[in-house]
Parts: C-alpha cells; sequence; structure tokens
C-alpha cells in the first residue's frame, strides 16, 4: 500500500496505539541480548516471522487452532523489557517514528500489568516512559500524555493495586503527569466493562479521563459498548470508546454515542485484517456521513500489524472511503477534537 505524499504530509494526532503494539523485531532482539532474556527463537528471521501473526484472536473469539493469538505473541514481547533505559528506548522509538510520520501530538496506551507480575517495579516502567515522555517532546516536537491500560483478563484488584502503583506518576496534583487517563484493552471474552467500574471510579475522582476497547466482532460487542455508554458509572463511566464499531449494529448505541457525544477511536487496518474491503469501507463511509458521530483514524499496534502505521491507515481510509482531501483534513482536525491535550495544545494543533 503505498501512502500518498498528501496523506504523508497531513499533520496528524494518534489516539489509539499501544506502545508495546510498536516494539520492533530488531529493539526487540537488542533488548532480549541485553537482559539476557531467552526468545523462543534461534535466528533473527525466526523473530521476524513470528510478527507475521494474522488476525488469530481463537480465545478472544471461538475455537482454538493452537496457534498464537495476537496478544500472545504482543505479550510474549513485552517479555524483554526489564530496565528503565528499556521502557525509555520504546518510547522513544515511537516518539521518533510519529515525528517522521508528522504525528503532532499522541496518547499512547501502556500496560503496567505486563511488568509487575514480574517482579519489575511500576518506577522502572514510568520513569523510563516519563523520560521518553519529556525528551520526545523536545528532540522530536511530539508532545505526549499516555493511558495506563487496566489488562481486563487479569484480576481486577490487580488492575486497582497497579494503578495506586502509577497513581504519583498521573496527571493528578501534585502527580509527575506521565498519563492523564485511564483504558481498558487485553482479552475482552466473558469480560464486560462492568467489572471495572470501581477502577474507572477512583481514575474519575483523581480527575483522569475514562476510555474503553470494545473491539470489533468480539463475543458480546454491542453488550460491551451498551455497557460503557449506560451502565458504567450510571452513564457516565467513559468519556472515549476505542473501536467501538459495532454500534453500528444497534440504533440504540449509535444514538447513545450522538447523545452522549462519545467519540470513537477507530483502527481501519486492524479491522481489514479480518473483513472485506466492501464489507469494512462502507461501515466507515456511513458512520462519516452521520450527523454527531465523531471518530479518528489509529493504527493499534503498527509492528505486529504488518507494519501498517497510522499514514497507511489513514491511507486506506482516503481511497476506500471515497474521502476528499478536504474531509481528510477534516479527520485529522477531529482527531484534535476528540483528543484530550490541554486547551492551548488544542488550538494550537487546530
Ligand atoms: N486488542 C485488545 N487489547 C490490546 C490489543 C488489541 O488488539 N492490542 C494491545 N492491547
Ligand atoms: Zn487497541
Amino acid at each position: 500500500l503505498q501512502v500518498s505524499p498528501f496523506i504523508a504530509a497531513l499533520p496528524k494526532v494518534e489516539l489509539h496505539v499501544h506502545i508495546e503494539g510498536t516494539l520492533t523485531p530488531s529493539l526487540r532482539w537488542k533488548l532480549a541480548q541485553r537482559n539476557k532474556v531467552p526468545l523462543p527463537y534461534a535466528t533473527y528471521d525466526e523473530l521476524l516471522e513470528s510478527y507475521n501473526v494474522l488476525y488469530n484472536h481463537r480465545k478472544e473469539l471461538h475455537g482454538d487452532n493452537g496457534a498464537p493469538t495476537f496478544l500472545e505473541t504482543y505479550f510474549a514481547g513485552t517479555q524483554v523489557l526489564c530496565q528503565e533505559q528499556d521502557f525509555y528506548e520504546l518510547g522513544m522509538a515511537y516518539l521518533e517514528k510519529a515525528a517522521e510520520l508528522n504525528i503532532r501530538y499522541a496518547e499512547p496506551f501502556f500496560d503496567l500489568q505486563a511488568y509487575l507480575p514480574r517482579g519489575i517495579p511500576a518506577a522502572t516502567v514510568l520513569d523510563g516512559y516519563m523520560r521518553a515522555q519529556r525528551e520526545g517532546a523536545e528532540r522530536f516536537g511530539v508532545r505526549s500524555n499516555w493511558i495506563m491500560c487496566f489488562v481486563r483478563d487479569r484480576p481486577v484488584e490487580e488492575g486497582i493495586a497497579a494503578y495506586e502503583a502509577a497513581r504519583p506518576w498521573a496527571r493528578v496534583p501534585g502527580g509527575r503527569g506521565l498519563f492523564h487517563a485511564v483504558g481498558l484493552a487485553s482479552n475482552e471474552y466473558d469480560r464486560p466493562p462492568m467489572l471495572f467500574e470501581e477502577a474507572f471510579r477512583m481514575a474519575k475522582q483523581d480527575g483522569l479521563h475514562v476510555t474503553m476497547h470494545c473491539d470489533v466482532d468480539q463475543k458480546d460487542a454491542p453488550t460491551h459498548i451498551h455497557e460503557a455508554l449506560f451502565t458504567v458509572l450510571d452513564g457516565r463511566g467513559t468519556d472515549r470508546i476505542d473501536h467501538g464499531l459495532n454500534a453500528l449494529d444497534r440504533p440504540e448505541l449509535l444514538q447513545g454515542l450522538i447523545e452522549r457525544q462519545i467519540p470513537l477511536t477507530l483502527c481501519p487496518h486492524a479491522y481489514h485484517r479480518r473483513q472485506a474491503t466492501e464489507v469494512l469501507f462502507p461501515k466507515l463511509r456511513k458512520l462519516w456521513d452521520m450527523e454527531g458521530v465523531k471518530w479518528c483514524v489509529n493504527s493499534d499496534d503498527p509492528t505486529y500489524m504488518h507494519d501498517v502505521w497510522i499514514d497507511g491507515a489513514l491511507e486506506k481510509v482516503y481511497r476506500y472511503c471515497g474521502l476528499s482531501k478536504a474531509d481528510m483534513v477534516r479527520l485529522s482536525r477531529n482527531a484534535v477534537e476528540i483528543s484530550w491535550a490541554e486547551a492551548e495544545v488544542k488550538t494550537e494543533l487546530l
């Protein structure tokens, strides 16, 4: 997929990217050696091959064919991250790449619970990301506010404990300001948003924003969107929905998005791995033409998704939704408006 010069040059904002999903094979190889973490691959070529994970959410969806799932591949990658410097380098690699892609502002997700159970202190992870946040803005001009995800297939109490450990790095009074929101990610099979209501309540009370994944075509996807919109914290629980494309399945969900003004962070390339062009892009076009539904385009886990980054995802929408250049500029502006950037940053970006 050739990215057109117009899309390449478009100023961008990215609101749905998992920092662990930007780990390149080369950085992973380097960190494995540096930290003496054994990889289940004998050669660099075998490691590269492992990134060829086609969409395979067997446990997330139904059935089991024995192959590693997407999320197993993604979490396997996190094993090489151990030292503060590693997290810093991962963060810097993304922000440097982001600058090349003309991303001006980003809100990367991180999964603290991938590290705490291995005995890595929260400070190691968060100091590393915070150093990248600061230096990435200075050196590459990419500002970022980060989002701590609850890993929803792990125990709720573990998520709450992780949040409490991370709180000094949150944008709270007296906090260090790395992250300004919490999210909900990982395998959502039988893990509805309501399970995490208490965790969301804590974050809200701390003045943080809340978002949650309602991934496309998961079992119970419409039910999870319904909960996110109407049930969690009496319908005031979430400020955005990550993915949420299945809102198209039920009129009351679209109505809820419009009435509550809940935007969607969509990742078209992620869906394109398992939906045909002529099935997927008309859905996005329908959302584009719908009054009052706001969405933006993002990458999700670019290194685990055929190395397609936000520019590739935007190119697909540009081509297959039949949007004009003016539409694409409007889509880019949507991302600024949907973001939780500080008011003065937003003004500058618009
Ligand atoms: N789905 C759910 N959670 C995730 C993903 C995903 O594709 N990537 C990183 N966390
Ligand atoms: Zn995601």
